[in-house]
């Protein structure tokens, strides 16, 4: 699938951004290797800590549905300025693959593309975990 086909995914995912808070609609598409696009958008909370990001939603719908290889991500919202995942997405995108395209869009069409693992440098992973344990009873 093209880079704006998918991005054209997350721009219909943001028309169902609950976002009542912030009033800022985000959009995510997410595209598995079978070929699958999963969608997601923002979803606050009265609680806002408790909202979760459209990245994020994408995601988790994804895994919920059986699927855990992911080639790209393409997310946008109503700003001029490209959508970059924030911290907490970066860290679940890079969990499923350092390597997946995130394409991050704005309200014009217009978009950029990176690796995941770029927008995360050093980041904490599975590899670290291993290097870190101290013994199976911690
Ligand atoms: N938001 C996302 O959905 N994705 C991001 O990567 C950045 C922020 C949402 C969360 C909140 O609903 C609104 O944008 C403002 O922070």
């Amino acid at each position: 699938m093209e880079d704006k086909n998918l991005l054209a995914c997350a721009n219909k995912a943001k028309e169902k951004a609950y976002a009542p808070y912030s009033g800022f609609r985000v959009g995510a598409a997410l595209l598995t290797r079978e070929g699958e696009v999963f969608s997601g958008c923002n979803v606050e909370n009265s609680s806002y800590g408790l909202t979760n990001c459209a990245e994020r939603t994408a995601v988790f719908s994804a895994v919920a549905a059986g699927y855990r290889d992911f080639l790209a991500l393409a997310v946008t919202s109503d700003s001029v300025g490209f959508t970059f995942p924030c911290g907490a997405c970066r860290q679940v995108l890079i969990e499923f693959n350092p390597d997946m395209k995130i394409i991050m869009g704005n309200i014009n069409d217009e978009y950029i593309v990176e690796r995941a693992g770029d927008l995360l440098p050093h980041s904490f992973d599975k590899e670290s975990l291993g290097k870190g344990r101290l013994g199976k009873n911690v």
